[in-house]
């Protein structure tokens, strides 16, 4: 069991919160070849001006003066309460979708602006958005959507249409262009589901008279030996009048550079998002973030140190970090279940914390051993 002094040393326990768009990336992952293409950003106007406004300083006889500075208690956290349990497992599943997305600001206002550009400008347009596993993409993507969806109808224009594909759900990589097809009406002809869809995006007055977002993730699994497949996707944003934007999801850097050379020479290469790794201090706050709702603390804030500097030294898979806070808890269930002493259980320790992320860490051939 490791002292608390070899888990302290170098640990700086953050008493400020880290800023969002800081995005350090584990020093494995900050390679030069993760390229970043800024797919020009408009400053919002309306931001603009929220950012303009003066915030009105408080009197100096403030409630604040008056009852004392001391901060609010939290209350505190009682892991024998299922209820309570139950929410705090919910909060760290990876299926649960949180309600405040930190660290991703910069990159989702960077796809939010493009998607917004071309929604006005009624005019085509690709994204490529890459990164190592568990770094957000999915989740910021459906964020992105969500929000264009509501801003669309904030506008006043039923203006956008938005299809999410995954392509691991498809039965044959060419299925991408039935899967399109099928969020348009009226397509029944005997062409294929390409030679529809290059018709619809091609004619000026046809179909779609609204312009559709098309989001299609784990994009790897649709590289095929001649490439067509990916091509002919990215090209349905090149054909006159288009008025489609694709986003591509995957993990892999260069896709768009070894998969795609053709795009380049005609000029219409995707510009790259990258989705770095967490940084230590991102993962602190995410994590944080998705248990701020619940009111209490459920982790030591040094155990909850030691596993986001752990997994961002490791891949920086906010999964990873998931499923070791989960497996703490866990941990602790266990440990109450198991003790018959009337011992008082609060948070998540380091020691448990420590045990969680030896499990998770532990190397693969040491169960069969
Ligand atoms: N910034 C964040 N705030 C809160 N939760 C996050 C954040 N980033 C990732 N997560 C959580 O981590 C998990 C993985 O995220 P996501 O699926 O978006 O990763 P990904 O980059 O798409 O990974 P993959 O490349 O494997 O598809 C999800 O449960 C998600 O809710
Ligand atoms: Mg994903």
């Amino acid at each position: 069991m490791p002292t608390l002094r070899s888990a302290s040393s170098g640990l700086q326990l953050p008493n400020k919160r880290p800023k969002s768009d800081s995005t350090t990336p584990s020093k494995k992952r900050s390679s030069s070849r993760f390229k970043e293409t800024k797919a020009t950003p408009q400053s919002d106007d309306a931001i603009g001006k929220i950012a303009q406004c003066k915030v009105i300083s408080s009197p100096t006889t403030s409630r604040k003066r008056l009852y004392g500075d001391e901060p609010v208690q939290k209350v505190k956290w009682n892991p024998k309460d299922p209820a309570q349990m139950k929410a705090v497992k919910e909060a760290l599943h990876v299926a649960t979708v949180p309600s405040n997305v930190a660290c991703r600001d910069t990159e989702q206002n960077i796809i939010f602006d493009f998607c917004k550009e071309c929604f006005k400008k009624e005019r085509s347009g690709s994204l490529y958005v890459c990164g190592c596993p568990g770094t957000g993409k999915t989740l910021s993507l459906q964020i992105v959507k969500s929000k264009l969806l509501t801003w669309s109808k904030e506008v006043g224009h039923d203006i956008l249409d938005a299809v999410s594909i995954n392509c691991t759900s498809l039965a044959d990589t060419s299925e991408i262009f039935s899967k399109i097809l099928e969020n348009f009406e009226g397509t029944c002809n005997p062409c294929s589901p390409l030679q529809q869809l290059q018709c619809i995006f091609s004619k000026r007055q046809s179909l779609p008279p609204k312009m559709t977002l098309i989001i299609v993730d784990e994009m790897d699994y649709l590289i095929t030996r001649d490439r067509s497949v990916l091509h002919d996707l990215f090209m349905l944003t090149t054909v006159p009048f288009s008025r489609c934007i694709l986003i591509g999801i995957a993990n892999a850097i260069d896709l768009a550079d070894r998969f795609l050379p053709k795009l380049a020479s005609l000029n219409c290469k995707p510009p790259v998002i990258t989705f770095r790794a967490y940084s230590k201090d991102q993962i602190y706050e995410i994590i944080q973030e998705r248990l701020k709702g619940l009111g209490y603390d459920v982790f030591d804030s040094l155990s909850l140190e030691f596993c986001a500097r752990k997994v961002a030294a490791a891949s920086g898979d906010m999964r990873k970090v998931l499923a070791v806070c989960r497996r703490a808890v866990e941990l602790l269930e266990a440990e109450i279940r198991d003790s018959c002493e009337l011992q008082e259980f609060h948070t998540v320790t380091f020691d448990l914390m420590d045990k969680a992320l030896s499990k998770a860490f532990k190397p693969k051939n040491v169960d069969t051993i």
